[in-house]
């Protein structure tokens, strides 16, 4: 028989079930999506963590990639420092002072989720007669960040390079980030940025040989590409 103590509860319990819960869920889809919506974070299909079936794969991109590189450093950089990384890298990959250049993206089921590009430097005075990359910009889908995919495309990048015949890398980013795959503060070892870095942040200008020996043997002034030859690209 039942009771009307037991038909209250199930009353309470489907009130729950049936209206509470889903308002909360709806809510709290809600506050994801205009999170993403107010810091400019393209609304996609996130995998959001790498499954062990996930494949992740690194490539050289092509020019139909364009709208998802721009997807990726929007998202990375956020509304404010995106449009401008955005604009550089456009305008890198259509300069032909920063040729040859390398620009990898990062896939995971075919969508991309990280980019990367090196482009050509020289060193001054020019009569040492070495092959110099400058890495700018790299950056990974908020979501999927820290589970080692920015990673994977620098030492990808830098294998591409040195089977290429490049022999320094020059990076300047997170003093306590590029280190974890191989780059040195490189102002230490007589190499200028192409803008003064202040002292404060002189860690943040790094180096990597990819032939050993160079370092300690040659110094001099970085130039790099007509398009990141601005001052407002070497501020970190
Ligand atoms: C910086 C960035 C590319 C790293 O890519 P990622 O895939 O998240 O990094 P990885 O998974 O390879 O490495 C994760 C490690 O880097 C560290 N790390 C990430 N961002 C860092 C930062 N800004 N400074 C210092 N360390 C950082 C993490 O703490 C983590 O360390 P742990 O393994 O000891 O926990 C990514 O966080 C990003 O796109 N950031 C915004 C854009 C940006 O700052 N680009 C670089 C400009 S120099």
């Amino acid at each position: 028989m039942i009771t009307a103590d037991m038909a209250k509860t199930w009353k309470i319990q489907s009130y729950f079930f049936h209206v509470l819960l889903p308002i909360r869920q709806y809510m709290e889809i809600f506050s994801i999506v205009y999170k993403q919506y107010m810091e400019n974070i393209p609304l996609i299909n996130t995998v959001g963590r790498l499954n062990k079936d996930d494949i992740l794969m690194i490539r050289r991109t092509t020019d139909s990639d364009r709208a998802a590189i721009r997807d990726i450093h929007m998202s990375a950089f956020g509304k404010a420092q995106g449009q401008e990384i955005v604009e550089l890298v456009n305008g890198l990959l259509g300069d032909e002072t920063a040729k040859p250049l390398l620009s990898l993206v990062a896939e995971i089921n075919e969508k991309i989720i990280g980019h990367i590009l090196f482009t050509r430097a020289i060193l001054q005075p020019g009569d040492q007669d070495v092959s110099v990359r400058i890495l700018a910009p790299l950056a990974v889908s908020r979501e999927l960040q820290g589970k080692g995919i920015g990673g994977s495309l620098i030492m990808e990048g830098l294998k591409q390079l040195a089977e290429s015949g490049v022999d320094l890398v020059f990076v300047l980013g997170h003093p306590s980030y590029y280190p974890m795959y191989g780059f040195r503060p490189a102002g230490a070892f007589g190499f200028e940025a192409p803008f003064p870095i202040p002292s404060a942040q002189a860690d943040a200008w790094m180096v990597q040989e990819l032939k050993p020996g160079l370092i300690g043997n040659i110094q001099g002034t970085i130039r790099c590409a007509e398009v990141l030859d601005e001052p407002q690209h070497w501020r970190e």
